[in-house]
């Protein structure tokens, strides 16, 4: 790949519309019960797990994670079931008060005039409990719930949502506030990712302000561009800004020599240049053979070297494959895939991969490929690049910065930063 072919693949990349295959995919959608969130459903419930993952609960199914096919609920919660038939959760959040250690990051799920707490998906003992007896003053039936910790709300709280009514709980002295906020519309489910507090109302979604209810900015949004990775669902959705401001997590990035960026997510393969613009494509445009969830990317000597499960793709020019790929990771590489990220820096004849916490070099030059000096990094990552100006790795929604490669085995905790702000560029 030569840099001046990655750059007009930057600029010339159109957005193929493709309406024919997505008539046949909605022919080919099965009629059965199980959801599909790329239909575009209203979710009853959402909240993230001890590990922060997010669930999303649709009558008797939930979906983990940012994309995947739902799973019945019972599976996970097998009591929710058994108390109550489970149709559908109300509303479920994630405790999380550091102050009250011992029911620091249970999830509580409403259901009709009951509350369930789960902790490492085993109900506490004692519960089901009624609404009332723990939550005095909130009403029952309700239809959304979300924690707000301090300092994002001025105390411990928890904001709870019937019809167009708003409750503030306040977790320690459990006085409640009814709170209007105005600008909001019906919440069917409410969630806080990332310190952010979202409001989602049918397939849509706004952000708002927990203290204020304020929504600011250009709400609603659809779900789907911003909460779950589906393709091509609508030709009117904006793939820039979906992909600029999406909050779910990247499969791999890399940068050239030129500071332009690129990064895979799911089935889309973002491009970055030096002056900022951003440019979307389905990868399967570019990179006929790989299609989507790349597992690593990088650069290394003007080639491009994408890594997915077991294969290691490296492309020439016009993206096309060069001879003799894919190989297996362990024969390109020297380690068995797969493996969670690469990259090179360019003063190096090294490729430094990281799978799980452990980070191993490969010498390029050595014509039989072998991992070694195997050493363990502070931050795992989804994905990780090197340029002129240091590391960065990224895991979720944050990326950390890292002047040196040194520093990336110091106990020293770097700034956190927003993939979707500060390296795309999204303004909210
Ligand atoms: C979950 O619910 C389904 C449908 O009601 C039922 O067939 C299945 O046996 C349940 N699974 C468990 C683990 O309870
Ligand atoms: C829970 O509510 C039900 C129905 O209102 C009531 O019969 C029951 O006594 C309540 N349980 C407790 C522990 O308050
Ligand atoms: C919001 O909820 C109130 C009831 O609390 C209802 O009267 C109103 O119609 C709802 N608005 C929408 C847009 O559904
Ligand atoms: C979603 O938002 C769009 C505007 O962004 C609006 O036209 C549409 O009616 C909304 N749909 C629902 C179900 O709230
Ligand atoms: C960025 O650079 C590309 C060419 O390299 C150009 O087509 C585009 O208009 C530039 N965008 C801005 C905002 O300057
Ligand atoms: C790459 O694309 C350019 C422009 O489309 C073309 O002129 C060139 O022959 C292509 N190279 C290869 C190796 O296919
Ligand atoms: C790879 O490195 C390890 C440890 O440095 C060494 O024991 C092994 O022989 C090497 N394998 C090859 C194929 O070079």
């Amino acid at each position: 790949m030569k840099l001046l072919l990655v750059l007009s693949l930057c600029l010339l990349a159109p957005l193929k519309r493709d309406t024919d295959n997505q008539k046949l995919l909605t022919k080919w959608r099965s009629p059965a019960a199980v959801p599909d969130r790329c239909q575009g459903i209203e979710m009853d419930a959402v909240t993230v797990n001890e590990d922060g993952i997010p669930y999303f609960f649709h009558s008797g199914f939930l979906f983990k994670g940012f994309h995947g096919a739902a799973e019945r609920a019972n599976e996970t919660f097998t009591e929710l079931d058994e108390h109550q038939h489970l149709g559908h959760v109300d509303a479920a959040f994630r405790l999380h008060y550091e102050d009250h250690p011992t029911e620091h990051n249970n999830i509580i799920f409403f259901l009709d005039t009951q509350i369930f707490s789960y902790y490492q998906h085993k109900l506490e003992g004692g519960y089901p409990k009624n609404i009332s007896e723990v939550y005095p003053g909130i009403p029952d039936h309700l239809d959304a719930a979300v924690e707000c910790p301090k300092p994002e709300c001025e105390e411990d709280s928890v904001i709870f949502f019937k019809g167009d009514e708003i409750f503030h709980f306040n977790f320690k002295t459990k006085a409640v506030e009814m709170k209007e906020f105005t600008s909001m519309p019906n919440c069917t489910s409410a969630f806080r990712f990332m310190e952010h507090y979202y409001c989602f109302h049918g397939h849509n979604f706004s952000k708002f302000d927990p203290k204020t209810g304020e929504v600011h900015g250009r709400y609603p949004k659809e779900a789907r561009d911003f909460f779950m990775r589906c393709s091509k669902f609508s030709d009117d959705s904006d793939h820039v800004e979906r992909e600029r401001c999406s909050r779910a997590h990247l499969d791999a990035i890399t940068a050239d020599n030129e500071g332009d960026m690129f990064a895979f997510r799911g089935q889309s393969f973002i491009c970055k240049e030096v002056n900022d613009t951003l440019k979307v494509e389905p990868i399967e445009l570019t990179f006929k053979e790989v299609k989507s969830d790349v597992d690593a990317a990088f650069t290394f000597k003007d080639d491009l070297y994408l890594v997915k499960h077991v294969f290691a793709y490296r492309v020439g020019e016009n993206h096309t494959l060069l001879d003799g790929y894919p190989k297996t990771v362990k024969e390109e590489l020297g380690i068995e895939g797969p493996i969670d990220s690469a990259f090179s820096c360019d003063e190096h004849q090294h490729v430094h991969v990281v799978k799980g916490q452990l980070m191993y070099d490969v010498d390029m030059a050595a014509s039989e490929r072998n991992a070694t000096n195997e050493r363990s990094i502070m931050f795992p990552s989804d994905a990780a690049m090197c340029g002129p100006r240091g590391v960065t790795l990224v895991k979720g929604n944050h990326f950390y910065h890292f002047d040196t490669l040194k520093l990336l085995f110091s106990r020293a905790v770097p700034e956190r930063h927003q993939v979707s702000l500060e390296l795309f560029g999204c303004d909210h």
